[in-house]
C-alpha cells in the first residue's frame, strides 16, 4: 500500500456561472519519500489537488468522488475535525502558492514557528521557541530571526520560513504548491536544493507543483502531466521527460527553451485551454492537438499503462497499451 493512493478524484466548484469541473477523475500514488511532480498550464486543476488532499477546497468548491487515502485511511469519508486532529499539518502539509506574501505581518516569526507547536503538541513556550529555532537551522535562518518581523526578511527568506512552517508537525508528506515563483533564479536555486535536502534527510515525501518543467524535471522521482483536470501522462521523470509519448507532454517540452546544445525553433501550443465548465467532448485535448481524429472528438480516451509504470491518455498509444492504473 501507497503511502498516498489519488482514485478518480473530482472536485468541482458550483458557481453560479455553471459547475467548473477542476479536476475531474484523477488517479495517482505517492510513496514513503518519493517526490511527485505535478505539471501543466494554469488552471489546470493543480492547486485544486492540492487543496483537495489537505481537505482545504474553498467554497464554493467540494470533493464530489473518487478516494484520497493516507495510510490506508480515506480522507474523503471523514469530517473536519478528524482532518484537522489527524491528517492536516501532521501526515500531510502544504506549501501555498503565494504563502510568503501571507505571513502574518503583526506577529514575529518566531510566534508564527511557536504557536502550532504550543497549540497542537503541548510544548511550553520555551521549548516551542527552541524548536523554531531549530527548524529555522533546518532551512538555513540563524536564531535572530526569531525576532524579526516578515517585512524584515527578503523574498528567499520569507520562503524559507514558509517551507520551515510545513515542517513544524513533521509530516510525512508535504505539498510546495509553485514553490519557486516571483523569487529571483539563484534564490529559486537556493529553494529548489532547499526542498531536496528535507526531501533526503528526512526522508519526507513531496508532491512538487509547477507550471516550470525544468523545476519538476531537477527535483521529481515522478512526474504527472496534467491538461483541463486530467492527468494525460504519468511516469519516471527520465520515461517522461526523455521519450515523451502524449501530444500534449511533447508539445509542452518543445515549448521549454534548451540552456545547452543547437538553438531550436521554440514550438508553442496553438489555441488555449478549454473552459472548464464546459469542456470539450472526447479527448480534451483534441482541439489543439495536432494528431486529433474522428475518435478523438467522440470518445474520452483512459490511461494506460505503456511500460512499467508509465501511463498515457491518447488513441494513438492504444495498441501499446495494457490495462489502466
Ligand atoms: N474558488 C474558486 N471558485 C471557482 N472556480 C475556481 C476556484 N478556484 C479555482 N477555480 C477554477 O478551477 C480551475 C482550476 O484552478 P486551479 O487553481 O486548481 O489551477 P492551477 O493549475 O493551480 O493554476 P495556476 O497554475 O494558475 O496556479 C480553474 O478553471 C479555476 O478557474
Ligand atoms: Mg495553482
Amino acid at each position: 500500500m501507497a503511502l498516498l493512493e489519488v482514485r478518480d478524484l473530482q472536485t468541482y466548484f458550483y458557481t453560479i456561472r455553471g459547475i467548473v469541473k477542476a479536476v475531474d477523475k484523477v488517479s495517482f500514488d505517492l510513496e514513503k519519500g518519493e517526490v511527485l511532480g505535478l505539471a501543466g498550464e494554469s488552471g489546470c486543476g493543480k492547486s485544486t489537488i492540492a487543496w483537495s488532499l489537505l481537505g482545504l477546497v474553498p467554497p464554493p468548491g467540494r470533493i464530489v468522488g473518487g478516494s484520497i487515502k493516507i495510510d490506508g485511511n480515506d480522507i474523503t469519508k471523514m469530517g473536519e475535525p478528524e482532518i484537522r486532529r489527524k491528517i492536516r499539518w501532521k501526515k500531510i502539509s502544504m506549501i501555498f502558492q503565494g504563502a510568503m506574501n501571507a505571513l502574518t505581518p503583526v506577529y514575529t516569526i518566531g510566534y508564527q514557528i511557536a504557536e502550532p507547536l504550543i497549540y497542537h503538541m503541548g510544548l511550553s513556550k520555551k521549548e516551542a521557541y527552541e524548536r523554531a529555532a531549530e527548524l529555522l537551522a533546518s532551512v538555513g535562518l540563524s536564531k535572530e530571526f526569531l525576532n524579526r518581523y516578515p517585512h524584515q526578511l527578503s523574498g528567499g527568506q520569507k520562503q524559507r520560513v514558509v517551507i520551515a512552517m510545513a515542517l513544524v508537525l513533521e509530516p510525512d508528506i508535504v505539498i510546495a504548491d509553485e514553490p519557486t515563483t516571483a523569487l529571483d533564479v539563484v534564490v529559486q536555486y537556493q529553494v529548489i536544493n532547499l526542498l531536496k535536502r528535507i526531501n533526503r534527510e528526512k526522508k519526507i515525501a513531496m508532491i512538487v507543483i509547477s507550471h516550470d518543467l525544468s523545476l519538476i524535471a531537477q527535483m521529481a522521482d515522478k512526474v504527472a502531466i496534467m491538461y483541463a483536470g486530467r492527468i494525460v501522462e504519468y511516469g519516471p521523470s527520465e520515461k517522461v521527460f526523455n521519450d515523451p509519448q502524449h501530444p500534449y507532454t511533447q508539445l509542452l517540452l518543445k515549448a521549454i527553451p534548451r540552456l545547452r546544445g543547437p538553438k531550436e525553433k521554440l514550438a508553442y501550443i496553438p489555441g488555449q485551454p478549454p473552459d472548464l465548465r464546459n469542456p470539450p467532448t472526447g479527448c480534451r485535448f483534441h482541439p489543439r492537438c495536432p494528431f486529433a481524429f474522428d475518435r478523438c472528438y467522440k470518445e474520452d480516451p483512459e490511461l494506460v499503462k505503456l511500460d512499467k509504470n508509465h501511463y498515457a491518455s491518447c488513441f494513438l498509444l492504444e495498441e501499446k497499451g495494457v490495462g489502466g492504473l
